[in-house]
């Protein structure tokens, strides 16, 4: 399928088939594809957290204003952030470069530096804005290869973010939740896969300088 007609294919979601179980070949692309969002540094403030489990999943459905994509769904991927984007951090980050790259380890720890100085002078408030902005993007990215996956999913910001962290006892991770993604394969009764899409026409939204 040509990637426009994948995309005209995806909708949010607001019902899933619940006997349908994405497989686990699939939420691993998933995953992959999750990992290899580009962020900003390159250094990945975000996890995904996996959640294949009805009864939490009814939980979740509670802490989301009662939205049934979260407890039909096959999986929900929960976008979180990292708390502690700290010297520490950026330090596993340099190492994992060094790992990765067998030349230049002199330049990786001089940037190293240069980023603990950047994040020290930023307030928490600033690098939690920061971080979540780097999940917006993975969220998107997820949306594009879910539709090319023929996986259905809903984007959502709908929730309460501390009960979700509660119930998946994020804390202990050091993560805050910032995004859910219900994903499975739509119910047949699901009318918001009915409705036509709406969006603003394209010479409206898109506008060129010659
Ligand atoms: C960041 C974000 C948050 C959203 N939150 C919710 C949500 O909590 N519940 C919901 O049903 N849809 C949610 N949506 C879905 C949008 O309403 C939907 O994407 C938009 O109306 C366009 O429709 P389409 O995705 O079906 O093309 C969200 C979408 C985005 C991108």
């Amino acid at each position: 399928m040509d990637i426009i007609e994948s995309l005209e294919w995806r909708y949010a979601t607001k019902k899933f088939d619940d006997s349908i179980s994405i497989d686990d070949k699939k939420i691993k692309r998933i995953c992959k594809a999750f990992n290899l969002t580009a962020t900003s540094y390159g250094l990945q403030p975000i996890k995904l957290v996996v959640v294949k489990n009805k009864e939490l999943q009814k939980k979740m459905k509670l802490a989301s204003f009662n939205q049934e994509q979260v407890s039909t769904a096959s999986h929900v991927l929960v976008l979180c952030i990292e708390n502690n984007v700290d010297t520490e951090f950026i330090q596993a980050h340099s190492k994992n470069t060094k790992e990765l790259r067998p030349d230049g380890h002199d330049e990786i720890d001089a940037y190293g530096k240069v980023l603990i100085n950047r994040f020290e002078s930023k307030s928490k408030n600033e690098t939690k804005l920061w971080a979540t902005k780097q999940a917006y993007l993975a969220l998107g990215n997820l949306l594009t290869v879910c539709a090319i996956e023929k996986v259905d999913s809903c984007p959502m910001e709908g929730f309460i973010p501390k009960e979700i962290d509660d119930i998946l006892e994020l804390d202990k991770d050091h993560l805050s939740a910032v995004l859910l993604l219900p994903i499975g394969i739509r119910a047949k009764n699901d009318i918001s896969a009915k409705i036509n899409k709406v969006r603003r026409p394209l010479n409206d939204i898109v506008k060129t300088i010659f």
